[in-house]
């Protein structure tokens, strides 16, 4: 009776010395909402006010968050064979029904989001692009034409929504009209990526200037004249008049526009005009950084995976936001981070030792449960073999050496950075249960697949993925 009387009175104070000695953001979230509840269940109790980290107040004892890795070894992470199964899937969503228009996804009943059976701007663009950089213009040209005419068409007709027609963002197959249903309009990232991926079009096919010329033009002067009008978010969910994914991609169109309009329009007026707007586009975005150079996606969506898919699709190589730059090292780490700690499917691989981060879409998502996306999930294995392939010529500033050596767990090497990359994609690849099909996430849990089925985003940036470890590989003298 004495016995379990002091143990009764000791036991809290030790519990609670320990409790306090687990940082809060290594704290698991036991699921009580209230104290006495919380002890009952021999967790731990600890108020947290202000709380706008939204940390657990009831949290285990006996368990804390894992930290993850990136640090694997180099592994090929899809064979010859399952890149052409990708591209192989990837081509079914191209030029569907014959209208030049890319499907978002072959799937008509898809979990919360319905039907994917639509043509959207933004994944018609980025896809087609990411087409031509894998097929070359031999094997791309057939459908790049379809999708150029599609493109034509589409702005070139009434708008039944009453916007500009230019920032539409979702059209139906095979009629090529606008959706008219209720939907986050307008999306103004689209303009930009139209034309970034037709002046691809004319880089490779020189005879088609005059052509694409008409289409960067029309799409062009509207971002000059519109980079700061509202729109709604990639993910079609918030409203801002300053998202990084739009602004950074506005960027890398007005820079390739302003030389296309010198070398192919010969238009210097407008060639300026491009020209003015970048410059002001990249000084607004100076705003995206916060006090430890994290880049925030816009105010009202702080982390969001979307501004590194913007690093990847943004990049003009001239250095700024530069795959091995301060604010790119910062925010990359912020985010696997975080992700780390919000999937138990990436918990599960950290207790487990096995290196890789799935990626999701932004701190807090909710939709259909908030999962790791693949499409992300690729773009940052993009990025990883990207620093790759720039570390042997690019001088790191020591701090930001350090915080990417820390987030590898392993030296800075370009096989290391390679092998991270290879992580990512095999997790990925872990949860993949019938060939090569993938759909746009995979279960926080228990990392079924989910939501919409064959997402064409997701096939582009695979191979995007794949496209730039072969870069990486080939110009280094990586020995593996
Ligand atoms: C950890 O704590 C929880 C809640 O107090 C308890 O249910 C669980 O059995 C404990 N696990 C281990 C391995 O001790
Ligand atoms: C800018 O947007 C407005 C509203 O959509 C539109 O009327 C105008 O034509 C656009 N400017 C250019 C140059 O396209």
């Amino acid at each position: 009776m004495l016995r379990a009387t002091l143990t009764g009175l000791l036991l809290p104070a030790a519990a609670a010395l320990e409790c306090e000695q687990i940082h809060q953001d290594d704290r698991i979230d036991c699921l009580h909402g209230d104290e006495d509840s919380c002890r009952a269940a021999s967790c731990c109790w600890s108020p947290v006010d202000p709380n706008p980290g939204n940390l657990p107040w009831c949290f285990f004892s006996n368990r804390t968050m894992q930290s993850c890795t990136l640090g694997g070894d180099v592994k090929e992470p899809f064979s010859d064979a399952e890149v052409a199964e990708v591209l192989k899937l990837f081509e079914a969503n191209l030029d569907a029904e014959g209208s030049g228009e890319v499907m978002a996804s072959p799937d008509h009943a898809t979990g919360p989001g319905g039907d994917y059976y639509f043509a959207w701007a933004r994944d018609g663009a980025l896809s087609m692009h990411a087409y031509l950089q894998t097929k070359g213009l031999k094997g791309a040209e057939e459908k790049m034409e379809k999708w150029m005419a599609w493109v034509e068409r589409s702005i070139n007709q009434p708008d039944p929504n009453n916007i500009d027609i230019l920032v539409e963002p979702k059209y139906l197959i095979p009629q090529g009209t606008p959706y008219t249903g209720g939907w986050c309009r307008p999306q103004n990232d689209g303009p930009g990526l139209r034309a970034i991926t037709a002046m691809a079009l004319a880089a490779e096919k020189p005879e088609a200037g005059a052509r694409v010329w008409e289409l960067v033009k029309r799409n062009l002067d509207w971002v000059a004249a519109n980079y700061s009008s509202e729109t709604c978010d990639l993910w079609e969910e918030v409203r801002s008049t300053d998202f990084f994914w739009n602004r950074y991609t506005m960027r890398k169109a007005l820079i390739l526009g302003s030389r296309f309009a010198h070398s192919v329009g010969k238009d210097e007026a407008r060639a300026m005009k491009y020209e003015a707007a970048e410059s002001r586009i990249t000084e607004a975005l100076s705003g995206h950084f916060d006090s430890k150079s994290f880049v925030i996606e816009s105010t009202n969506r702080q982390k969001d995976t979307a501004v590194i898919e913007a690093f990847n699709v943004g990049d003009m190589g001239d250095g700024y936001c530069g795959s091995l730059t301060k604010p790119v090292i910062v925010t990359l780490s912020g985010l696997s981070d975080l992700f780390c700690k919000s999937y138990a499917v990436n918990q599960k691989a950290a207790a487990a030792g096995i290196p890789g981060v799935l990626f999701g879409r932004y701190e807090g998502d909710s939709y259909d449960g908030g999962n790791p996306w693949v499409l992300l999930t690729a773009s940052v294995a993009t990025l990883l073999y990207r620093q790759a392939q720039e570390f042997p010529t690019t001088l790191m500033g020591s701090e930001d050496k350090e915080m990417l050596k820390k987030l590898l767990g392993r030296e800075v090497t370009v096989q290391n950075l390679v092998g991270a990359g290879d992580a990512l994609l095999l997790l990925m690849k872990k949860y993949l249960t019938n060939g090569m099909h993938m759909n746009e996430q995979i279960d926080r849990n228990d990392g079924s697949l989910k939501s919409a089925k064959d997402l064409t985003w997701n096939y582009a940036n695979v191979l995007k993925a794949m496209n730039a470890r072969k870069a990486a590989l080939a110009t280094t003298t990586l020995v593996i």
